[in-house]
């Protein structure tokens, strides 16, 4: 009896000493973590996370908790940054430490870890630094990506032209549009409207904007184990990611018979000379594999993302029929009636860049960023932040700053302007994120927003069937990307 007690006080004390000894060790070599509200085992912080708002569940704790607090997403421990200044200190004066890629368990299942979306360390480093390379203007094919913009542009009119001035919904024509000019950068060409192959593609993507929202395929990330087995979209959805997959790969084989090494098309083409250079090497990361998850990296971030703007930016435009005008008058002083739009008339057009500016700052596209991870342990204002910790930093606290932004909630291209009427550059312009890993389309996304758009107004008015005060211009709130309401709208030749 008095051995047993003996033993119990002195196992006691052994823990105590244990317990002692890792929490002092905690302290005094990493320091503490940021704070954040307690969390459920497995379900973490569910009571405090509102899934189908995150961004507004982000707002309250940071009122509770300040610019830097920790979460946990079911088991996924999560450290968010909100606000500029905190967003700014991580992402651009700590960029390295800041440069990792946080993958949850979806974007696993979806790219694999070896796209530049999904990868990190060197594998990130070298498939980034090629696809910037490949997507620049030159060194690829005969025609610049501007002049590819342009052609799309005059499909695109031209289609429009046809619906003659019957209200519809103009969501397809845009993302045929904006799709095609990945196509093009890609496997070489752009596809025929009616194309049978496009049309598959295309409804691939569609449907898993659609999947991906379910609640089910949320769950996934939060018990991926136990979804892995479960019916539903997500299911679903994975099962059309390889479908796409194998779709990319088709075309890369097509590619291997018809190319030239001495004259790559495409993106594709560049790939396979850069994969032939690096034969002797067995670590190469320029693989069959990175080569697939790459190419759907640029068609599931290139497309949506940029449709998505140009959707929201055609119902704003008519619930301002003023802001519409102000707009097309620009456009017919600078480029007039003639000729296509190119990037060399943007400097000259501050009202119409300072308008495509406010509508990304508005509809504050994606949220939450894309997670990010910290690559090694690090300090940040005094916390610490062990190796591979998952970041979130989030935008809409940037996007919608009230002091940078006076009014934030109001659709207002004087953000973007000084009182003598030039454009107004701002440091919270961050609809692509900053630092290391920014959107690495950002060139291509400007591009595209900006040759669009004034293709489109300098042959159509737009005109609402609503009353135009009517129209509510509020993204629809998601935890991924904001969308606009639903509408139609009649476009009426200039
Ligand atoms: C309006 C359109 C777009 C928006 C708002 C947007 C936004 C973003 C954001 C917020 C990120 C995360 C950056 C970070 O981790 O800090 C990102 C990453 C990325 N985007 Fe975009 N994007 C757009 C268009 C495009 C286009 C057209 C392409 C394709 C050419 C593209 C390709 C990528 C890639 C490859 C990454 C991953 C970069 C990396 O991890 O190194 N995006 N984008
Ligand atoms: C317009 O105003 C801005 C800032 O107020 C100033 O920097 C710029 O030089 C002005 N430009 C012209 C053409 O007056």
């Amino acid at each position: 009896m008095e051995l047993l007690g003996m033993t119990t006080v002195f196992l006691l004390i052994c823990i105590s000493c244990l317990l002692l000894v890792a929490t002092w060790r905690n302290i005094s070599q990493n320091g503490k973590q940021p704070p954040g509200p307690f969390a459920l085992p497995l379900a973490g912080n569910i009571l405090q996370l509102n899934p189908k708002n995150l961004p507004e569940s982000m707002k309250k704790l940071s009122e509770k908790y300040g610019p830097v607090f920790t979460i946990h997403l079911g088991p996924q421990k999560v450290v968010v940054l909100y606000g500029y200044d905190v967003v700014k200190e991580a992402l651009i004066d700590q960029a390295d430490d800041f440069s990792g890629r946080g993958n949850l368990p979806l974007f696993k299942r979806v790219f694999k870890g070896t796209s530049i979306l999904s990868s990190n360390g060197e594998t990130w480093k070298q498939l980034r630094r090629f696809a910037l390379t490949t997507l620049r203007d030159f060194g690829m094919g005969k025609r610049s990506i501007e002049e590819r913009i342009q052609e799309e542009a005059h499909f695109l009119v031209e289609r429009i032209r046809n619906t003659h001035e019957k209200p519809f919904n103009p969501g397809g024509f845009l993302t045929h549009a904006v799709s095609n000019i990945i196509c093009s950068v890609v496997f070489g060409d752009r596809f025929d409207y009616e194309d049978k192959k496009f049309l598959t593609l295309i409804n691939l993507l569609d449907e898993n904007t659609k999947y991906q929202g379910a609640i089910q395929t949320q769950l996934y990330n939060f018990f991926p184990t136990l979804m892995g087995f479960l019916p539903g979209p997500h299911q679903k959805m994975m099962k059309n990611v390889d479908e796409t997959d194998k779709f990319i790969l088709e075309i890369t084989a097509q590619h291997k018979e018809t190319r030239d090494p001495s004259c790559p098309r495409d993106f594709i083409d560049a790939f396979l000379n850069k994969m032939d250079q690096e034969k002797g090497n067995g670590h190469s990361v320029f693989t069959v594999e990175s080569l697939t998850t790459s190419t759907l990296d640029l068609f599931l971030a290139g497309t949506g993302t940029t449709s998505t703007t140009l959707r929201h930016a055609l119902l704003i435009l008519q619930k301002y029929p003023e802001i519409q005008e102000k707009v097309q008058k620009e456009i017919d002083r600078v480029i007039g009636r003639d000729r296509s739009p190119c990037m060399a008339d943007r400097s000259q057009m501050p009202y119409t860049d300072a308008v495509i500016h406010e509508i990304q700052r508005f509809i504050d596209l994606i949220p939450l960023n894309v997670p990010r991870a910290v690559i090694k342990d690090i300090k940040f204002r005094n916390y610490f932040i062990p190796k591979d910790t998952m970041i979130f930093p989030l935008l809409t606290p940037i996007l919608h700053d009230s002091k940078e932004f006076p009014n934030p909630e109001k659709f207002d291209p004087g953000h973007f302007l000084n009182a003598n009427g030039t454009f107004k550059k701002s440091d919270f312009f961050m609809p692509f994120s900053a630092g290391k890993r920014i959107c690495a389309g950002e060139g291509l996304a400007r591009m595209e927003l900006f040759i669009f758009l004034t293709s489109i107004l300098q042959n159509f008015t737009l005109k609402p069937v609503v009353d135009h005060k009517k129209i509510d211009i509020t993204p629809l709130i998601t935890s991924v990307a904001n969308m606009p309401r639903p509408y139609e709208v009649s476009f009426v030749p200039r």
